[in-house]
């Protein structure tokens, strides 16, 4: 099986010895706490399951800058972006040395891990516009992901971490969230050697569908991975639930059993275009995929990145052994009326634009809101009823 990011085994920070994991809560009663962001939280449930190997906890400002500027820590860790606990006042846990990090999205705000805190530095505005610009590519607070790191606080509290749950993600979605480690183990028992991971943060329509298996069948991979983010969305995104179930019912009606895992993790989404792109390519090794589809706008939002800039990144910035895992490159894909399939659109540059089923994302929430078909050459009719069944309930 592909090696892990950085190591040669897997080592989530989460605490497996119930044991241990037992003490540490009693000795986080007796410990400086802190409530942490929601950022903060899903890098701590990311290190937890593994995803983040070979982190072994939140970056200083020195390891966080060289990540933002060359995408490597300062002992040469390859990493495309800042894992940070931001915190605006750090005032409560001043002089401790171990702390406790409580979770904001959990009622009572439950301790979700203990940290060795080897600093608490101030970040300054300079540094702060560094890291947005190289991350995000904009500074502009109306981009999502932007505005969400330039607004937790400037205190970075850097330090080792041990994990102890895995937030609501384990509560919320039992079926569907998963480890690293879990993931490695299935795969491993499954006998999968090659397999194609897909990122997702939408319902699968038909391109969705239809990119995992052109990519699964041209790369004659073992299986797949449907991998779904679960953490946090913008405004207007689609609730995981409503995701998972579009997804569940989609592979159960559309492809061959045993050949698709449908999983999904806990972190929230940047919105970072290219390098949350190599983000997702790194926490996808640590899987146990040897390939990660990248298509068009890969995490991207509004018109902040190129359609093929994911792509690019990888090309242009990502050197040759930093990572092991490869990246399967689609085209813009979508369904063709004079085929009547979908295809990619570089298959078949006699098309134009006028040959393919194409529908914005406003069009498709009015009329599944208005209670009207989707058109099947755009989404499997199981999927679309889910759906609609949710944008009639936002009526409500
Ligand atoms: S993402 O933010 O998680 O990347 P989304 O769930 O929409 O968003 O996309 C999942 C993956 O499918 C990404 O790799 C994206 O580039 C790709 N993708 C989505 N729609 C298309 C399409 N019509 N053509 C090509 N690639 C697509």
């Amino acid at each position: 099986m592909i090696k892990p990011h950085g190591s040669d085994s897997l080592i989530p920070l989460f605490v497996m010895d119930a044991v241990e994991r037992a003490n540490l809560i009693k000795e986080s009663e007796s410990i400086p706490s802190v409530v942490i962001s929601s950022a903060a939280a899903a890098n701590a449930v990311m290190m937890g399951g593994g995803y983040f190997n070979p982190l072994k906890g939140y970056m200083n400002i020195a390891d966080a800058m060289c990540v933002a500027e060359d995408m490597k820590t300062t002992n040469g860790i390859f990493w495309p972006v800042p894992i940070l606990n931001l915190l605006r006042d750090a005032s409560a846990i001043k002089d401790a040395k171990r702390i406790a990090l409580r979770d904001p999205n959990v009622d009572g705000n439950p301790v979700i891990a203990i940290q060795d805190v080897e600093a608490i530095e101030e970040i300054s505005d300079d540094q702060m516009k560094i890291m947005t610009e190289k991350v995000f590519r904009t500074t502009d607070n109306a981009h999502p992901g932007s505005k969400a790191f330039n607004s937790v606080g400037k205190f970075a509290v850097s330090g080792p971490i041990q994990v102890l749950n895995f937030s609501y993600f384990e509560t919320d979605f039992p079926d569907t969230f998963r480890t690293a480690y879990q993931i490695r183990r299935d795969m491993e028992k499954l006998g999968w050697e090659k397999v194609v991971a897909f990122q997702t943060r939408n319902p699968m329509h038909r391109a969705h569908e239809e990119l995992c298996r052109m990519a699964y069948e041209r790369l004659e991979a073992d299986g797949i991975l449907i991998h779904m983010l679960l953490g946090k969305l913008k405004v207007g995104d689609i609730p995981a639930d409503v995701r998972d179930a579009c997804i569940r019912k989609m592979v159960e009606v559309y492809f061959p059993p045993n050949k698709v895992l449908v999983t999904g993790y806990g972190f929230d989404m940047l919105y970072a275009g290219p390098r949350e792109a190599v983000l997702h390519a790194i926490f996808r090794q640590n899987c146990g995929c040897t390939h990660l589809i990248v298509g068009r706008d890969h995490a991207g939002v509004g018109s902040y990145y190129g359609a093929f800039d994911a792509q690019a990144i990888f090309k242009e910035e990502v050197h040759a052994e930093a990572l092991q895992i490869e990246i399967f490159e689609a085209d813009h894909t979508a369904y063709s009326k004079k085929l009547n399939k979908v295809v990619m659109m570089r298959d078949y540059p006699d098309h134009t634009k006028d040959d393919y089923v194409n529908l914005s994302g406003t069009k498709v929430r009015d009329m599944l809101s208005k209670g009207e078909d989707l058109p099947v050459e755009f989404s499997r009719p199981e999927v679309a009823k889910i759906l609609m069944e949710y944008y009639i309930s936002l009526n409500d």
